[in-house]
């Protein structure tokens, strides 16, 4: 049957590197006989311009209709002052999908240890699943906004905590069965009921996942000195934001890292960094964090696992023979990466 994707382009280099994404799919769904639509809509900036509003109606109908979403990024200076913001059309889409797992997994190919700024000997074998919670806590709760006085409210439920700490769990059971839950015990409420829900469902049904908990400076500081140490990490909402944009400089650059935002419907794909305004419309964006959750999104959404897994074989191919944008030391643009990991399929 045929598989419907919403495709949202969004601002600065977020049409580059979707589109970039867009033709990898085409080009694998021609190779392996796979039956895909992808339907453009508006978002962010672009579509605050177009109807005033970052998540338009017609595109909300269009993603919760959708077998996945598939998102470039969005925000900019322009829509910076007052007025909108292309960002909370990000958190009303991740809301309304329902996607409470945000999954940004951190690998290093063997043989790109020199692209990291960190020395190979820490950077060597590092693989890890960061788990981030994405429906709650301080992106969510109340937001007061004055002149003088200004408050958000961090609030979390047990059973948001438990659902969430269940598929990073599961995660770690397919994988080499450790769990690191991120937290700041010593200070937050929020913090304290996370650490007794995660500690509770690892003894009541993983018994065999060893599980720790560090608090979120020192797991800054971890992830710098020891990062090959951590196998899945599972965290609230907006440390899972700032620890994924460290974790992912570890294999050379944020361009580079992937994610995939999962719930019980449609689910959404986006690489985990922003419209990099500083560098959009140059191309020399890295679509390759885009690239990497298209196949994310046809092994989980699209029941494609071998598209995938052709992907990443070409993907790797691509860094691993030098190839790549001037992020990661590369003389390639954005096309031209695109094109070298399309020529790679076999
Ligand atoms: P950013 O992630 O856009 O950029 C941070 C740095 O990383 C910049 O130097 C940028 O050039 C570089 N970079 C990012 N993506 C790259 C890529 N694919 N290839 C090469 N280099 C890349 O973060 P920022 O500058 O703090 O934010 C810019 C805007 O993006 C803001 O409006 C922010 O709200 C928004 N944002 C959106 C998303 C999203 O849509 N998911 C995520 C993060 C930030
Ligand atoms: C991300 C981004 C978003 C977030 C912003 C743009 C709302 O930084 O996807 O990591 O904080 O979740
Ligand atoms: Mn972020």
């Amino acid at each position: 049957m045929t598989k419907k994707i919403v495709l949202l382009a969004g601002d600065g280099v977020g049409p580059e590197v979707a589109g970039a994404a867009h033709r990898v799919l085409m080009a694998i769904a021609a190779k392996q006989g796979l039956s895909l639509t992808v339907d453009e809509k508006l978002f962010g900036g672009a579509a605050i311009d177009a109807t005033g509003a970052p998540y338009p109606e017609e595109t909300a109908q269009a993603c919760g209709s959708a077998d996945a979403v598939f998102l470039g990024a969005v925000g900019g200076p322009k829509w910076d002052d007052g007025g909108p913001r292309p960002e909370q059309g990000l958190l009303d889409l991740r809301q309304h999908l329902g996607v409470f797992a945000n999954l940004r997994p951190i690998t290093m190919m063997p043989g790109m240890e020199a692209r990291s700024p960190l020395k190979d000997d820490v950077v060597r074998n590092v693989d890890i699943l960061i788990v981030r919670e994405l429906n709650g806590g301080i992106y969510y709760g109340d937001r007061v906004e004055g002149e003088e006085n200004a408050s958000d409210l961090c609030a979390y439920s047990r059973g948001e905590v438990e659902r969430v700490a269940r598929i990073a769990f599961e995660a770690a059971k397919g994988r080499r069965g450790r769990l690191a839950s991120v937290d700041k015990a010593n200070v937050l409420a929020t913090s304290r009921l996370w650490r007794k829900a995660v500690t509770a469902l690892g003894k009541a049904e993983f018994g065999d996942i060893a599980l720790d908990h560090v608090l979120v400076d020192a797991m800054a500081m971890k992830l710098i000195t020891t990062p090959s140490s951590f196998d899945v990490i599972l965290t609230e909402n907006m440390f899972g934001d700032i620890l994924s944009d460290e974790a992912s400089v570890l294999t050379g650059s944020i361009g580079l890292a992937p994610s995939a935002s999962l719930g019980d419907g449609p689910g959404l794909y986006e690489p985990i960094h922003g419209s990099a305004p500083d560098i959009a419309g140059q191309a020399k964006a890295n679509p390759v964090g885009a690239i990497l959750s298209a196949a994310m999104m046809l092994r989980y959404s699209l029941d494609a696992p071998e598209g995938a897994d052709a992907i990443e074989l070409a993907v790797q191919g691509a860094l691993q023979s030098g190839c790549g944008t001037p992020d990661i030391g590369g003389t390639l643009t954005t096309d031209e990466m695109t094109e070298e990991i399309i020529s790679r399929f076999s």
